[in-house]
Order: C-alpha cells, then sequence, then structure tokens
C-alpha cells in the first residue's frame, strides 16, 4: 500500500520529537513540567456550560442533535457580526461575510482549498502556525517564507518580497498578536498590507485567535479597520483562547464575501458542522461576555507573566512585559552557542522544564525559545525555580 506522495510534503510535527522525550523522561519517573504548549489550564465559564447543556436537552428544538452545519443557528453569526460592530466598529452582513468554523484551525487549513492551485504561492510568515504552510502545501501550493524579525518588531517586510513572488501569491498569512513571538501589529501596518494586497491582488488571511488575549488595556487591531479591507482580506478568530473553549472547536471567518463563500464550499464538502448547543454556546459568548478574554489576560495571565518575566530578568534576561497573548518568547542565553535546541534539551535534562525551541518554528526562529503561561500558577512558580537552578 503507497501513502500518496502529499504526505512526504509534511515535514515532522513540530512538537513530535518533544513529546517523545517528555514520555521517555516521564517513563523514568520524572515530573517533567511542560510549558510547551498554548492550550488554557482555566476551565470555560460556568454560563456557557449551562447554555451548552440547556441546548442539548431542550426538547423543544428538535434539531438539537442533527448536523449543525445544514441546520445553522442564526444567533452565532448574528452574534460574530454584533461582536465585530461593538469591538471594531466594523459593520459584517452575518449572512454573507460571517462562517461558522470548526475552530479557527479548520478555516485555516482549508481556505488554501478555495484559493491555492498547484504552482500558486503563499506568503507565509516564519516563525509562524505551521499550519499556514502545511495548508499550502496539501493544495498543491508553494510556500514563499516571510521571514520575521526582530530587528522589525516581528513584521514582515513586504518591500522585501520579490516582484516576480508576488504576481505568483494568491494568499499572504497574517498573525497579529503573534505566536510564537508575542508582538503586536498596528492598524498603519495592516494598512500598508491592505494596500500591498490590493496592488497584487492577494487575499490576506489574518490569523488572530488571541485578540483578547491582551494587557493593560491594549485593544489589538482587526486587519478589517484597515482601509478597503474587506476587498482584499478574510480573518480568522476562534472562541478557543478567549473563553477557555480550545475543545468546544468554533470559530469564525469574516471578512472578504468571496473568500467566506470560497471557503463554505469547500467546507460543506469536508465537514457537516459545528454542533447546534456548541453553537448557542458561542453565541451566548460573544453576545454576553465579550470581555472575557481580557478579564481571564489581567486576572489569570498577567500574574503568571509578572513570575515568569521577573524570574528570568533577574537571571540575566532583559525582558519586556508582552501587550498581547499568553506566550513569552526569549533569546536563548550565552553558552548554548545560539543553539534553541541545545537550550531546551538542557532545560529538560536538568530542570525537567519543557520549553518550545524556537528552531521548531524554522530556520528564522533559531535562536529563540517560546514558554507558554497556560499552565497553573503552583506549577509555573515551581518551573521558574527549578530554571533558576538549572541555570546558575
Ligand atoms: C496562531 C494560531 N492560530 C490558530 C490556532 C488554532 O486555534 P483553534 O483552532 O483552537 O481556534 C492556534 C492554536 O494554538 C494558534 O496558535
Amino acid at each position: 500500500m503507497q501513502t500518496a506522495k502529499r504526505l512526504e510534503l509534511i515535514p515532522p510535527y513540530l512538537f513530535a520529537e518533544l513529546g517523545r522525550k517528555i514520555r521517555a523522561k516521564r517513563a523514568e519517573g520524572i515530573d517533567v513540567i511542560s510549558l510547551g504548549i498554548g492550550d488554557p489550564d482555566a476551565p470555560t465559564p460556568d454560563v456557557l456550560i449551562d447554555e451548552a447543556v440547556r441546548a442539548l436537552r431542550d426538547t423543544n428544538d428538535p434539531d438539537r442533535h442533527r448536523y449543525g452545519g445544514d441546520i445553522q443557528v442564526a444567533e452565532y453569526p448574528q452574534a460574530v457580526a454584533g461582536y465585530y460592530q461593538k469591538r471594531y466598529g466594523v459593520t459584517l452582513d452575518p449572512a454573507t461575510e460571517v462562517l461558522t468554523t470548526i475552530g479557527s484551525k479548520d478555516g485555516i487549513a482549508h481556505i488554501p482549498w478555495a484559493f491555492i492551485d498547484p504552482g500558486d504561492v503563499a506568503l507565509v510568515p516564519q516563525p509562524g502556525y505551521p499550519v499556514y504552510n502545511i495548508g499550502t502545501l496539501m493544495a498543491g501550493g508553494e510556500s514563499y517564507i516571510m521571514p520575521l524579525r526582530a530587528a522589525n518588531n516581528w513584521l514582515p517586510d513586504l518591500s522585501a518580497i520579490p516582484a516576480d513572488i508576488a504576481k505568483r501569491a494568491k494568499i499572504m498569512w497574517l498573525n497579529y498578536p503573534n505566536n510564537p513571538t508575542a508582538a503586536t501589529a498596528t492598524l498603519e501596518f495592516f494598512n500598508e498590507a491592505v494596500e500591498f494586497a490590493r496592488k497584487h491582488d492577494i487575499l490576506i488571511c489574518h490569523d488572530a485567535p488571541y485578540s483578547e488575549i491582551a494587557y493593560d488595556g491594549y485593544q489589538a487591531p482587526s486587519i478589517l479597520q484597515a482601509d478597503g479591507a474587506k476587498d482584499v482580506a478574510i480573518e480568522f478568530n476562534s472562541l478557543s483562547k478567549h473563553f477557555n473553549m480550545t475543545g468546544w472547536r468554533i470559530g469564525m471567518a469574516v471578512g472578504n464575501a468571496k473568500a467566506v463563500a470560497g471557503l463554505s464550499l469547500v467546507k460543506d464538502n469536508v465537514d457537516s458542522g459545528v454542533l447546534r448547543a456548541v453553537q448557542f454556546a458561542g453565541a451566548m459568548a460573544l453576545r454576553d461576555l465579550p470581555d472575557y478574554g481580557a478579564e481571564i489576560s489581567e486576572k489569570v495571565y498577567k500574574p503568571r507573566l509578572q513570575t515568569v518575566i521577573g524570574t528570568l530578568n533577574r537571571i540575566g534576561w532583559n525582558l519586556e512585559m508582552p501587550k498581547a497573548t499568553f506566550y513569552i518568547w526569549a533569546p536563548v542565553p550565552d553558552g548554548f552557542g545560539g543553539s534553541s535546541a541545545a537550550f531546551a534539551e538542557h532545560l529538560l535534562e536538568k530542570a525537567g522544564v519543557v520549553v518550545t525551541p524556537g528552531r521548531g518554528y524554522g530556520e528564522a526562529a533559531e535562536g529563540y525559545f517560546r514558554l507558554s503561561l497556560t499552565y497553573p500558577d503552583h506549577r509555573l512558580q515551581e518551573a521558574m525555580e527549578r530554571i533558576e537552578k538549572a541555570l546558575k
């Protein structure tokens, strides 16, 4: 039996090797603290759980167990539109400019099927969420890497994209607030990106699942606030991080109607939508708890940020508090030859703590590592104590 050539295009999963090492350590009886993955530890708000249970048990809704794609809950796209209006002053037509997705990953993985033909190019930031590249490759396209560098505040340098590449490009991926670098983008940058996309007839796919995880009143802009953005942009967002709902699988694709329709057609043929009860809970989240992300940022993540950055700065780093996301992106300290893998290995061996080596996100990210704050306070505290000892 021969698997498809397509599978050979997929590089080893970022966390697979790390996962193997963690399992080996745990098998030796070592208490490994993994700060590797960004999956909120706090539970989903009770009111949303109650709403989902209500909807599941609602005998007045004969469709409650049925395909959520065919019989959509109108309240969800309406709540998305209401949220964009209130949060960003962006008006969306719930029928043509909003699509319910199975988390944002679903939209990200499937949009290339609607816009990339074999030989077409997607402009992909590096470091970046691996699905931008893999989705492109699966659709038969090629990724052109836009390196993100500290010197440019982790923004791509659009003027460095060669003219022939811009001509072949169909999609440009952006992601702010950014995973893994925690960088943010200004509306001014989004305006530049939109202008670039209009000039070269490119669809901007802006991935924004950390837009609500922000500190000290910072509000991340939506790309749809940029002038003329709806002509060339689609934005992906998600309830995963804002409402501690990663496992529920609900998100949104919003913006350019042609892009929304294209993605919708692909999805009609590969999935059957989101469970209705989850759509009801999602609608309630966006309608009734729009500030929940900002609240957990202040109450849950900010104290953790202070703990981690406080420790790292005490032992030699010079990090600033990020404006957004629950990630800390930091340079590998001296003594490891700039190798993020060697540093991560050292922390696993000496401290039993897992951090994500930047190299796993591609060459442009070498020399850095990422730490996620989605772990209980006492475990983070302990991880910091162990790291401090291991680096003495
Ligand atoms: C940058 C980025 N985009 C998209 C996702 C996917 O999130 P979800 O599918 O849960 O919305 C993640 C998850 O970690 C992410 O970090």
